[in-house]
């Protein structure tokens, strides 16, 4: 087990900056998620870290070992990558000793963590099967479990679910989840999955081009993020964003669009005096747009009127797609007895209290309301 410090770490491929000025630090024992679109860095990230390519500026550091010039065998880390690449014509058992053999440990050390570490992972019944005998599922398990032996400090993991089917992703987040619980080392997991990333991890670290964005827990990246990438990143449906502008009339702050006014509770927004007859990018999460007659008790919300373009019945909820006068399409996710109808014009109520506003220029958060 061991903490892992980035301080000022970045990559560069030729032209390409591929990470920039990433500082970090991962406590030991601890589950961080990285996610961000493809080609934001997370990948080259992970193999710096694992010692596969060289940094190209800053210090990295596993333990109190700085490990910059470490070749990779000596890091103790275990890299679990995305094609996990099992060798074909060894069984189940020969995949998980083989590193351990190279180790030169003994034979009856070698069985004992296999049986243990195929126990952990419901494989016992398999260890004798090839690979291609094996399901999706199956084989994704032995190359996580080919990295468990190994006993590592830290795990790496590369979007290690990213080939299985649905019902798959979800029993191996569940497992991997566990096994982290079990095994208490530190386990850095690289996803663009955000539902992953929200589930599996204690933190999260959102890249974007190379540039960290913010690092928290999930909750606290999803109630309130730190810029409009991340908010538009984090969430399913997406953040909505209207452009407008934030006044003040009588007692009341309100932010002013072409189609929309919301009233703002001031004291939730600090600093916002300095954008007062400026522009402003308003941030509304869909689940915080309800169907007017189905408004949860205690909220303090204002009327939004919209035609609705789409609807999605999900069973448990409904997504609806309004247009409003400015003609661009927003999410609402909205209780699942709504008798809204495609084409119709919908009333809607919006909780101003868990309104986002962000900068437009630099797009950091101006304010999150907060809202429960
Ligand atoms: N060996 C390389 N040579 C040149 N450029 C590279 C190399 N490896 C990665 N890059 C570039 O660095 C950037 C980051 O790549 P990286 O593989 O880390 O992205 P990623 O976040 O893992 O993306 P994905 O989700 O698609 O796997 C990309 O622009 C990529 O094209
Ligand atoms: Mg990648």
């Amino acid at each position: 087990m061991a903490q892992v410090r980035f301080e000022s770490v970045s990559k560069r491929y030729g032209d390409v900056l591929a990470l920039h000025d990433l500082t970090l630090a991962i406590a030991d024992g601890e589950f961080l998620v990285f996610v961000g679109p493809s080609g934001c860095g997370k990948t080259t990230t992970l193999r710096l870290l694992a010692g596969l390519e060289p940094v190209t500026t800053g210090h990295l550091y596993i333990g109190d070992r700085r490990v910059n010039d470490l070749s990779a065998k000596d890091r103790d880390i275990a890299m679990v990558f995305q094609s996990y690449a099992l060798y074909p014509h060894m069984s189940v058992y020969e995949n998980m000793a083989f590193s351990l053999e190279l180790q030169g440990l003994g034979k009856g050390e070698i069985q004992q963590r296999v049986q243990r570490a195929a126990q952990q992972m419901e494989l016992e019944d398999l260890l004798q099967r090839k690979p291609k005998e094996l399901s999706g599922g199956q084989r994704q398990r032995v190359a996580v479990c080919r990295a468990i032996v190994r006993n590592p400090a830290v795990f790496l993991m590369d979007e290690p679910l990213s080939n299985l089917d649905a019902q798959l992703r979800g029993q191996a987040r569940v497992e991997i989840s566990r096994l982290h619980r079990e095994l208490g080392s530190t386990l850095i997991y690289v996803t663009h999955d955000q539902v992953e990333a929200m589930t599996m991890g204690t933190r999260i670290a959102v890249l974007n081009q190379g540039r960290l964005q913010q690092v928290d827990t999930p909750q606290a990246l999803y109630r309130a993020p730190s810029n409009k990438f991340v908010a538009g990143f984090i969430g399913s449906p997406a953040m909505n964003f209207l452009a407008g502008v934030l006044v003040e009339t009588d007692d009341l702050l309100w932010f002013k669009a072409e189609a929309v006014s919301f009233p703002l509770d001031r004291t939730t927004c600090p600093g916002y005096q300095r954008y007062l007859g400026q522009p402003v990018i308003c941030g509304i999460r869909p689940e915080d747009i309800h169907d007017a007659h189905y408004v949860p008790t205690g909220l303090v919300t204002s009327p939004l009127q919209g035609k609705i373009s789409a609807l999605e019945r999900m069973g448990n909820e409904v997504i609806v797609y309004l247009t409003l006068g400015d003609r661009q399409t927003y999410a609402a996710r909205v209780d699942r007895r709504s008798a809204l109808a495609l084409g119709e014009t919908g009333l809607f109520a919006v909780n101003t209290r868990a309104i986002h506003l962000f900068d437009p220029d630099t797009e950091i958060a101006i304010a999150a309301q907060g809202a429960p």
